[in-house]
């Protein structure tokens, strides 16, 4: 029998938030709602289907689905380089960002080095270091946010690459600038800051802390974004990131040659033009998130607000109870500790829902 080494043993398997298709299937029931993975209740930009479905209708051109995609994304790369004011040598493209912080990794990181991370955080992190054979090094969040100032008191000889997921996943929280200042300006050249914004577009505080600024001074940022969130494109894997053009490079020579397919390409394309469909994406949000809380006031139930598509809920019970209590009643959220809940913000339907479910089955009512 062939054996993986421990550090890769070790590791728990990621476990996706449960597809609709598989619950219904087990408990023979139709309407289910899933609240579980963060996506877009509204679905993705009316642009952008028709742009898969010309991408589909396409025969032999140079850009039809018997083709290779284009390795290098260019027309993609172009948008984003206009949107972001970004040299197109300073993109990388990835299948789903989840696959660029994983190509950051096996870049940059070899057995016996450190990554710093928040923790709770975005577990991909863990296992793509763990992976490598080097040190996750977890800092708890102080008020369920990052805490930068112990983030950079834990840097060692033997730190290679700091995480921060801005906003947080799972508590939804950000940075704001003076601490993000204050990280930028204790740490030396020759770590990596990878700054999730995987949920960037949400975000409404004025003070949340951009890395953006500080990739334009000429810092080693990598920023990772992603088409998966308000673009609603999660089900095409495709994902950005941006660096300075030395790291793009590396990175390069890790990511396999056509990583992000043609209608991945062609749908983001369309997306990050239509920004109709990011406002009314951001308004659902907004609504739902105000009728969650009021509710979540009515019931007494702590949360976290949130500056994301999802809230983080603190329970006086066991949250994988609560988890199977709900998906009973064909509502999928997730269970993200002991007593803790992640729900993702839905239509007001799918809200509603899940308020009445939960409902039900809270003690502290
Ligand atoms: C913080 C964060 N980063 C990255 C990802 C990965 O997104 P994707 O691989 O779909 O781009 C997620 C997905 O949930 C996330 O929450």
């Amino acid at each position: 029998m062939i054996k993986p080494p421990s550090y890769v043993s070790e590791i728990k398997p990621y476990v996706p938030g449960k597809p609709i298709e598989e619950l219904e299937r087990e408990l023979g029931i139709t309407n289910s709602v899933k609240l579980a993975s963060n996506e877009n209740p509204i679905g993705p930009s009316v642009k952008a289907m028709k742009a898969l479905l010309e991408g589909i209708m396409t025969p032999d051109t140079s850009s039809g689905i018997n083709r290779y995609p284009d390795g290098n994304g260019y027309y993609l790369k172009k948008a984003i380089s206009e949107k972001l004011s970004v040299r197109e040598d300073e993109i990388i493209l990835g299948n789903g960002s989840n696959e660029l912080i994983d190509i950051a990794v096996r870049t940059f990181i070899q057995p016996g080095d450190e990554v710093v991370m928040g923790n709770p955080s975005f577990v991909v992190y863990f296992s793509s270091v763990h992976a490598q054979g080097a040190k996750a090094v977890q800092i708890p969040l102080k008020n369920y946010t990052h805490d930068l100032d112990a983030m950079a008191d834990a840097i060692t000889p033997r730190t290679k690459m700091i995480f921060i997921a801005n906003p947080n996943n799972p508590t939804g929280t950000i940075n704001k600038k003076d601490e993000l200042h204050r990280l930028m300006e204790s740490i030396s050249d020759d770590i990596l800051i990878v700054a999730d914004e995987a949920y960037i577009e949400y975000v409404t505080d004025p003070e949340y802390a951009e890395s953006m600024k500080y990739f334009k001074d000429g810092r080693n940022v990598l920023i990772l974004r992603t088409f998966s969130k308000i673009y609603g494109l999660a089900g095409l894997r495709i994902g950005y990131g941006i660096a300075p053009e030395y790291i793009v490079i590396e990175m390069n020579k890790l990511r396999p040659p056509f990583n992000t397919s043609t209608l991945a390409q062609k749908a983001a394309l369309a997306a990050i033009q239509d920004d109709e469909h990011v406002h009314a994406s951001r308004a659902v949000n907004e609504n739902g998130k105000q009728y969650l809380y009021e509710e979540l006031d009515k019931m007494g139930l702590k949360y976290i607000p949130s500056q994301a598509n999802f809230i983080y809920i603190i329970l006086e019970q066991n949250s994988s109870e609560i988890y199977e209590n709900l998906l009973s009643e064909g509502v999928i959220i997730r269970p993200v500790g002991q007593k803790e809940i992640r729900v993702t913000i839905g239509l007001p339907e799918q809200n509603r829902r899940f308020i009445e479910s939960l409902s039900k089955f809270i003690i502290n009512k």
